[in-house]
């Protein structure tokens, strides 16, 4: 016969359980361009296939500055997110403040320590504890053209030197062409520099000044050579470039109405979204004289601590996808990017995506893997943010001599 209680306490426990079970789960990014919004339309999937409810928080604005001013008011107030776009040293900076989860309990269930490069595992750790879960590999140091565009340029090859560059760029503005398609808002005028920087100066010299912020460097010959090789640069954008976004400086390059755009391979997730092919609709290149090198930015959210159980289990399960291959996968082919997780399956990932990872293993070996600047990998924020201003305005400002726009970026790299 039936037992009436027990099916009762039965039922009551499943219920207890799927209440716990689910959650809502609030994600602030920065992701509303037309590769982002797919690839992190991937992530909701995943959540909302585990019964939980993704509340979208973002923020836009390519390079995420505007998503961490609304998330400072958001966590001042007391009302943080589950999750945050963090990245690099800036995670840190919020584990000091308390704010952030601890995620070991995921990370040691789903083995993260032994699925990471040991470098990035540091980044997500504060004082030996897992913070942030991280997403992808973006390399920082690409060149994106359009084939057609160099066909019709008469440039054969992609530009391996930055002589070599200024050549080909000579040549897309003598076929009447946009040489370079730039977005002029300062965090690209800082992707640029870092290219340039590294290109100029090699690895070692990136790491010093970019890096270590050593004053040697900053003030070097070699930093003269960079600013006078970014300033000629600019000469090849078009006039309506100032405060263009980042994608539509790409579609630029996707429509052939420009030849080269430098940007990481973000890009790339415009690529692909407009279904265009590397190899055959477009080039992905190393930016001149960077071959040997990966600047690197690695995309992460960090967790903040919450009250509600449902919360607090819904944000254990997005750090669980976050770092599960089908996320890595599936993410990664709609970013650009490549997976973080070791040892994934680069089946179904373009050449580009190929070259990316090969290099990315080969530069962490000879030492060209970098940290990027630009991208909140290398300095702390507020020095990021001050170097960022510095190099802008030289670029915006054809009257700032290059000797004084040495002296202001090596000025600003002195902020704490
Ligand atoms: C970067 C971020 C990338 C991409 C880009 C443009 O800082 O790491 O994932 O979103 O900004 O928005």
């Amino acid at each position: 016969m039936l037992n009436l209680s027990k099916l009762a306490t039965a039922v009551a426990v499943v219920v207890a359980a799927g209440a716990a079970a689910a959650g809502e789960v609030e994600v602030l990014h920065w992701w509303t361009s037309g590769g982002e919004a797919k690839s992190v339309a991937e992530l909701k999937k995943i959540m909302e296939g585990k019964g939980h409810t993704w509340k979208d928080f973002a923020v836009a604005g390519g390079g995420g500055d505007a998503a961490m001013t609304v998330l400072k008011s958001r966590v001042v107030a007391g009302n943080p997110p589950a999750a945050a776009q963090i990245k690099g040293p800036g995670i840190q900076e919020w584990a000091r403040e308390g704010v952030l989860a601890n995620l070991d309990a995921t990370a040691k269930a789903e083995q993260w320590d032994n699925l990471l490069p040991k470098g990035v595992a540091d980044v997500m750790k504060y004082k030996g504890n897992y913070v942030a879960a991280p997403v992808n590999v973006h390399r920082v140091n690409w060149m994106w053209a359009n084939a057609e565009v160099l066909k019709k340029a008469g440039v054969a090859a992609a530009p391996k030197t930055w002589d070599e560059f200024f050549a080909a760029a000579d040549k897309v503005k003598a076929a009447g062409l946009i040489a370079v398609a730039h977005g002029g808002q300062n965090w690209q005028d800082f992707t640029t520099f870092e290219d340039v920087v590294l290109g100029v100066g090699g690895s070692k010299f990136y790491q010093d000044a970019m890096v270590k912020l050593d004053q040697k460097a900053l003030t070097s010959a070699t930093m003269t050579k960079v600013l006078e090789t970014f300033r000629k640069i600019k000469t090849y954008t078009d006039p309506a470039s100032p405060g263009r976004d980042w994608n539509l400086a790409t579609a630029m390059v996707i429509d052939g109405r420009a030849a080269f755009q430098f940007m990481g391979d973000w890009a790339k997730g415009e690529f692909t979204a407009a279904k265009k092919m590397p190899g055959k609709d477009y080039i992905c290149a190393a930016a001149p004289g960077t071959g040997n090198a990966y600047t690197f930015n690695v995309d992460s959210f960090a967790m903040f601590k919450l009250k509600d159980a449902g919360a607090q289990k819904a944000q254990a399960d997005l750090a669980a996808s976050i770092m599960g291959t089908q996320f890595q996968e599936v993410f990664n082919l709609n970013k650009g990017s490549i997976p973080v997780r070791l040892n994934m399956d680069m089946a179904k990932f373009d050449d580009c995506a190929k070259m990316s990872s090969k290099d990315f293993v080969a530069t962490a070996k000879s030492g060209g893997l970098v940290p990027s600047i630009a991208h909140g990998m290398a300095v702390s924020p507020s020095a990021e943010g001050a170097i960022k201003d510095a190099v802008s305005q030289f670029w915006n400002d054809d009257k700032i001599s290059v000797a004084d726009g040495v002296k202001s970026i090596a000025k600003a790299a002195t902020t704490r």
